[in-house]
């Protein structure tokens, strides 16, 4: 059986980053794949999760089996970054899972038990949304979202393709610094949204692995409070892979807003049981490092200090780089990237192009063209302006 085996699609980032290892040349640059990187061009463990860790490691007298949900005080915490004073806790129920990809499994595993058929993905979004979707069984149709030739949003189209959807579909929306373009919805938009969902009797599920990279940790779920306050029942996949800096320790959540207390409790049973047939339960440490630093305050105050800092790194990344590219193309051509949010920004080159920039520069990005301006160092910016400006 193993041989007859057919080769699984290649996933592009991962593919780019085995090119990547494998290119021998001084001075190439990866700004494919999508982990933030200091001016250094480091990914380290930040401050309050390194102490945190030696508390968890000092304080655990036991390594027996949490709960399917895993730890608890972790997503309650996670409930108040995300959700705020926004909604009655009455009505929300939330798990710990295996990073935000299995959060969004989970979630679709559950919308497909309700009977959801449809699910309405942006065009583009995250390389896994659409395979995660169809893998747990449901229709994947996109809506407009990205206008690829002023790099905003689409918004009349998008609600025009929304409009098409059917009561009881689902509508995935990316909370905040959209994978892959970092456009983001403005604050007028997400309320004629929320009154088209409405309207329309769609269930929102809001994807937020990004928050605290945009305009900062409030601003950031402003969007998405507003639908868990309009909404009768909202489905939302969080991820501390990023703003925690904790990729590789599977830190995530699954929320879940009812009508009401008995409608949470019904939606969160289906969520578990999804979890139990897949991984059982959820790892500890990751959660537990998060749950620590959010409910000391000292801790949590360095988490955020060091999480704007960060923030504000790419904000200046992208105004320097924006800059560097008006020099370089002497046009306004690269300017959005000086407008939009959090790692990703869709740079807009044909595949040839890009072809070039990996074998002419050794400048690595996926075949979409998303680069990862956080992954950019400073003394990177007019090298990869001046590629960019040579084979666009
Ligand atoms: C939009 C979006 N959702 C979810 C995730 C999942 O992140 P993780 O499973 O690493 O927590 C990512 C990661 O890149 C993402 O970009």
């Amino acid at each position: 059986m193993f041989n007859s085996f057919a080769a699984p699609p290649v996933d592009a980032i991962l593919a780019l980053s085995q090119a990547f290892r494998a290119d021998q040349r001084p001075g190439k640059t990866d700004l494919g794949i999508g982990v933030y990187k200091d001016s250094a061009g480091a990914t380290p463990v930040m401050r309050a999760v390194k102490a945190a860790e030696k508390r968890v490691w000092q304080s655990e007298g036991s390594k027996a089996y949490l709960g399917l949900g895993g730890d608890e005080t972790f997503a309650q915490a996670i409930d108040d970054l995300v959700l705020g004073a926004a909604v009655d806790r009455a009505r929300v129920r939330s798990i710990q899972t295996v990073g935000g990809g299995a959060a969004v499994r989970l979630i679709c595993d559950m919308l497909v038990e309700g009977g959801a058929k449809t699910i309405w993905v942006p065009s583009p979004t995250w390389l896994n949304h659409i395979p995660i979707a169809r893998s747990a069984g449901l229709v994947v149709r996109e809506y407009a979202y990205l206008d690829h030739v002023t790099s905003a949003i689409a918004f009349e189209r998008m609600l025009q393709d929304l409009a098409q959807a059917e009561a009881g579909d689902v509508v995935l929306i990316h909370g905040c610094c959209h994978n892959p373009s970092g456009v983001d919805l403005e604050a007028t938009q997400w309320t004629e949204l929320a009154s088209l969902l409405s309207k329309r009797g769609l269930l929102p599920f809001i994807d937020i692995a990004y928050q605290g990279f945009g305009d900062g940790l409030d601003q950031d779920a402003a969007g998405l409070r507003h639908i868990a306050a309009q909404l009768p029942e909202v489905a939302i996949a969080t991820s501390c892979s990023k703003n925690f800096g904790v990729y590789r320790d599977r830190v995530g959540t699954a929320i879940l807003l009812g009508q009401d207390a008995a409608g949470a409790d019904r939606a969160k049973a289906v969520l578990l049981a999804k979890g139990r047939v897949n991984y059982s339960f959820p790892p500890n440490h990751g959660a537990a490092t998060v749950a620590t630093i959010l409910n000391d305050p000292t801790l949590a105050a360095d988490w955020r200090e060091e999480l704007e800092s960060m923030r504000k790194r790419m904000v200046g990344t992208r105004a320097v780089f924006a800059t560097a590219l008006r020099q370089a193309t002497n046009s306004d051509r690269f300017d959005f990237v000086s407008r939009q949010k959090g790692m990703f920004s869709l740079i807009g080159l044909e595949p040839a192009a890009l072809q070039k920039l990996q074998s002419e520069h050794a400048i690595f990005m996926p075949p979409d063209g998303r680069m990862n301006v956080a992954a950019l160092r400073e003394t990177d910016v007019e090298r990869v302006a001046a590629a960019i400006a040579a084979v666009a």
